[in-house]
């Protein structure tokens, strides 16, 4: 190691390679695949947006990602760290990392806690058919007790596995998690597929109707992009902090995208086809897994549709924690490296404070929800301050530190691990860090903004 972190305890590494990289793609799988993708999908259009979020991986995701794993790795330090002793006019952007992890972790255990409760209704039975889905979702986030109990078993579940460090916790959680959660989903795209009339709902997924598409548009599957690959904010820099200097960066950074990209598209194919083919709304919202799937599931027949419908919620769960528990690991992390703190005291006082911002995410949609700015309730305001805005810029940001200030010799050193890994594409790749990625994000984000917060 290089750059000693100043706590006394030895940084913890990830014992194995498969481990980094089942934990770094559990950190990009989450809710942003099976929860916000497939409705982003539906309210923005359909297949043109598809295109446009494809295109953003392709072209600004692959890239970042090793950017971001280059200088995790080549500090040994998350990302306020990482940046303050390679450049310290640029610890800002690490900071703001920090405070996108913060501000993702006001509402996303919000929606984690009703996945929790989803799993419990399916349980006691309370999704049968004939039910009234959008009423039981309705009343369930609009409550004041309920939703906010939901959110702190969910909160509490991240405190106990970041609690137990890098190796201990979050590792064994990931390795655990993804290949089920892999295999769920196969499961459930099979059965959405063969659904009769399944075939308008891919067709939907897939053709691009370009009229729909706008500037907003195209920011929303841009953010969406980042926020799914968990980029712009350090919480890959973080994770590439804790890697051995022999781990081939350059393979990782292909993998964990075209991982989280595969199983955006699965949970489309699971969700807008059965959708449309059951004849419900594919434009609903923020609602859109939560009321249609159980009624799709319903229609199955009560048993099977049960177990699928335990399977799909127990999935979501597993998925949205190995997300949000590498977003409480950057605040975490941040709180151990720069201010001394130990891992307990820093868990538990990132958890506290997320829990308060989640009780007035979870009230927005409820008791508070007269109380808005620019149009947007708190939870939505928190949701497109970091989709929309922080992570796009942060992204921008560290694509301009890589290309301009880093330098290229540098960061050809750390993802080629001095020469001894082939990477034919570097020069391509350094280009995009310097040129592409600047630009393409100061275009998205300017002609997006505007319709900002709409
Ligand atoms: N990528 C996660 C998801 O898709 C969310 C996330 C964002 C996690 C940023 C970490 C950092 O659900």
């Amino acid at each position: 190691m290089d750059q000693q972190p100043s706590t006394v305890e030895k940084r913890d590494q990830f014992g194995s390679r498969m481990g980094f990289i089942l934990a770094a793609a559990g950190s990009a799988v989450g809710l942003g695949n099976l929860w916000k993708f497939p409705y982003m999908t539906g309210a923005n259009g359909g297949g043109a947006f598809v295109v446009i979020y494809l295109l953003a991986v392709l072209i600004v995701g692959f890239s970042l990602m090793l950017m971001e794993f280059a200088l995790g790795r080549n500090t040994s330090l998350a990302a306020a760290g990482a940046f303050r002793t390679l450049d310290n006019r640029f610890t800002f952007l690490g900071v703001m990392g920090v405070f996108s992890a913060f501000i993702i972790m006001g509402f996303y255990p919000v929606v984690g806690g009703w996945s929790v409760a989803y799993v419990v209704k399916t349980l006691t039975g309370e999704l049968v058919a004939g039910a009234s889905y959008d009423a039981i979702f309705g009343t369930l986030i609009s409550g004041t007790f309920t939703p906010v109990f939901w959110t702190l078993i969910y909160l509490l579940m991240n405190v106990v596995i970041v609690a137990g460090g890098i190796s201990g916790g979050i590792e064994k959680a990931a390795k655990l998690m993804m290949p089920a959660l892999f295999i769920l989903l196969i499961i459930l795209a099979i059965r959405s597929i063969t659904l009769p009339g399944a075939g308008a709902g891919l067709e939907y997924l897939f053709k691009p109707d370009w009229s729909l598409v706008n500037g907003g548009v195209v920011l929303a599957a841009l953010g969406q992009a980042f926020f799914s690959l968990s980029l712009g904010m350090g919480c890959m820099i973080t994770y590439a902090s804790y890697l051995d200097k022999k781990e081939n960066l350059v393979s990782t950074a292909f993998i964990v995208p075209a991982l989280d990209t595969l199983i955006a598209i699965l949970a489309g194919i699971v969700i807008i086809p059965a959708t449309i083919a059951l004849g419900f709304e594919v434009g609903a919202g923020p609602g859109l897994v939560f009321v249609t799937i159980p009624a799709v599931f319903a229609t199955m027949g009560a048993t099977v549709g049960r177990i699928l419908s335990l399977f799909f919620f127990v999935l979501v769960v597993l998925a949205a924690l190995t997300s949000s528990m590498s977003l409480l690991e950057v605040v975490v992390s941040y709180l151990v490296d720069e201010k001394n703190m130990t891992r307990k005291k820093a868990v538990t006082l990132a958890g506290i404070v997320m829990f308060i911002m989640s009780i007035a995410a979870s009230l927005s949609m409820g008791a508070w929800s007269g109380f808005t700015i620019m149009g947007n309730n708190i939870f939505d305001l928190f949701d497109k301050i970091t989709t929309n805005i922080t992570m796009p810029l942060g992204g921008m940001g560290i694509s301009i530190f890589v290309g301009w200030f880093w330098g290229k010799e540098k960061a050809r050193g750390e993802v080629t691990n001095d020469g001894t890994i082939k990477f034919k594409l570097f020069d391509l790749w350094f280009f995009a860090c310097k040129w592409v990625i600047p630009i393409i994000i100061g275009i998205v984000f300017l002609t997006g903004i505007s319709s900002f917060p709409g």
